[in-house]
């Protein structure tokens, strides 16, 4: 490899930079996205660090596909997945983990095979906001609105791009212990808040809705998951919480 190429192929010459030692950590940071023509939508990604985009990957992919239960001798017995959950409405998804991430493949059952869409999970929770910023400045580039996972509790929206599958933006995606996980089956829906989405027929938007307001209704909520460096942990002032988790 010659030296120019090297040198282009570089952290730092894609902007990734480490911190300093002895110095306030500093992001590590990748521009890259998604330019398509002068409706550009142009996606500051910033990696996860080494939790995130060494051994867990990047994100997730999801499939679309004919029939769930014909696919999944191939992706549990031939290539190793374990189940995380499954749900059944408002549309049959099943969700697959291959290391500590939650899920890095999901099938949705829609009668057909394609790709539905691919998740990168950003390092701080402004990068998704900041993206969605972008998104909202676009005629129908949103597909979903922001909105918060009840399996792996990702905050994220999806953009839709120019070929025929979305891109999540996430953050605060959950960690799991694959030796000990029993998979489950979700009953509350497929989000906690938010994630109204364009791509679901009128009926199963709406079954979709009423899950989200039955679980605000029934108080179903899940701390934030953060990564070391990515939070400042608050003195606490308020007395119910200081109470729950012991400062009090
Ligand atoms: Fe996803």
């Amino acid at each position: 490899m010659s030296a120019a190429l090297c040198q282009s192929r570089s952290p730092r010459a894609h902007g990734v930079r480490d911190r300093v030692p002895g110095r306030v950590r500093r992001k590590r940071a990748i521009d890259g996205g998604f330019v398509h023509g002068e409706h550009a939508l142009r996606v500051r990604i910033v990696a996860r660090r080494e939790r995130g985009t060494g051994p867990l990957g990047l994100g997730h992919a999801v499939l679309t596909v004919e029939n769930i239960d014909a696919m999944m001798p191939f992706y549990v017995d031939v290539l190793g997945f374990g189940l995380s959950d499954y749900m059944q409405k408002p549309f049959r998804a099943f969700f697959f983990h291959i290391n500590a991430r939650h899920h890095s493949l999901a099938l949705i059952e829609t009668g057909r095979n394609g790709m539905h869409h691919l998740m990168v999970e950003l390092f701080s929770l402004d990068d998704v906001g900041q993206c969605y910023d972008i998104a909202l400045g676009q005629q129908d580039r949103v597909n979903v609105t922001l909105g918060r996972h009840t399996n792996d509790f990702m905050t994220s929206f999806y953009a839709r791009t120019p070929s025929s599958f979305m891109v999540e933006c996430g953050w605060g995606g959950r960690e799991i212990d694959p030796s000990r996980w029993q998979p489950l089956e979700l009953m509350d829906g497929p989000s906690l808040w938010g994630h109204e989405r364009v791509w679901l027929p009128p009926a199963e938007r709406e079954v979709a809705r009423e899950m989200r307001m039955h679980a605000a209704a029934s108080g179903l909520r899940a701390p934030v998951q953060v990564m070391d460096g990515n939070y400042k942990l608050m003195v606490g002032t308020c007395p119910w919480w200081d109470g729950v988790s012991g400062k009090g």
